[in-house]
């Protein structure tokens, strides 16, 4: 397959589902060498197998992004199957939804680990790599949640405002050597958003809040995650972009 990413290596986070298989599926079409990763390896093959069916190039690697033993250990395997990694795209998450006066500490905890160590454990991982190429595009994926807060899920909300900062910050570390770094706050249709789209006591209301009146596919989001690791995203470094309907003008 030929692209704008033509023989990039891309690593993608949670990509055995969701968002991020979307991601993974289209940057093959575009030219990519994709490394599926998720913690959940079964799904990773799965989702690597398809591709190559699809008469594209990826590999499915088991990889908890909480563990930076793991995190190390997936990177030098891709690296050595697929080459220098020189897209990021840290993607994978979870949630533990309680009201803060009910939050215990375990979900506190998975959900920063997750979130913030899991981005810097990969930002940690290929950052090397790509100073020595002077390439690189990185990808954080915050959240509305982080933006503007949310009720019931204030582990969300800080560890996405966390990546906020996480990005710009790298944005202007990693500039003179040609990285670029991006956040995304997407939404789209996916086992993570299940509750609130099905739920009768949330669903309308959240509907109400998208101006465009309805959810996305994550196949129809996955477009911007190409445009920001492509050679025609190499001007623009540290910002954050809301794809999620109209719902989250960013301040
Ligand atoms: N779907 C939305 O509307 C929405 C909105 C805002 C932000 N996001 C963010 O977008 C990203 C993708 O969300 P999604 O909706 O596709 O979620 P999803 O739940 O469908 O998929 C998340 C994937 O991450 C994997 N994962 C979980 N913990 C992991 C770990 N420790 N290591 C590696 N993989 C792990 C899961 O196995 C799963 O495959 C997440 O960071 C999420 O917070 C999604």
């Amino acid at each position: 397959m030929t692209g704008v990413l033509q023989d990039r290596v891309a690593v993608i986070t949670g990509a055995g589902q969701g968002i991020g298989r979307a991601i993974a599926e289209r940057y093959a079409a575009e030219g990519a060498k994709v490394a599926v990763t998720d913690i959940d390896g079964a799904r990773a093959q799965e989702v690597a197998d398809a591709i190559n069916a699809n008469g594209g190039t990826a590999i499915g690697v088991a990889n908890d992004v909480a563990s930076r033993e793991s995190v190390n250990a997936a990177a030098a395997e891709i690296a050595e199957r697929l080459g220098t990694i020189t897209i990021l795209v840290s993607n994978a998450g979870v949630t533990r939804p309680a009201m803060l006066w009910k939050m215990t500490d375990e979900q506190w905890d998975i959900v920063q680990q997750t979130h913030v160590n899991g981005s810097f454990y990969w930002l940690q991982a290929v950052v090397p790599g790509m100073r020595e190429l002077k390439q690189g595009h990185i990808i954080l994926t915050s959240s509305a949640a982080g933006i503007n807060g949310t009720i019931g899920q204030i582990n969300y909300a800080t560890a996405k405002a966390a990546l906020l900062g996480m990005a710009r910050s790298a944005s202007k570390e990693l500039a003179p050597a040609n990285i670029i770094v991006n956040a995304i706050a997407p939404a789209a249709s996916t086992p993570m958003t299940e509750t609130i789209r099905t739920d009768e006591r949330f669903k309308d209301k959240y509907l109400e809040s998208i101006p465009m009146g309805r959810w996305a596919e994550p196949e129809e989001i996955a477009g911007v995650y190409v445009f920001l690791a492509s050679p025609d995203c190499n001007y623009m470094t540290g910002q954050t972009f809301s794809v999620d309907g109209g719902r989250v003008p960013v301040r």
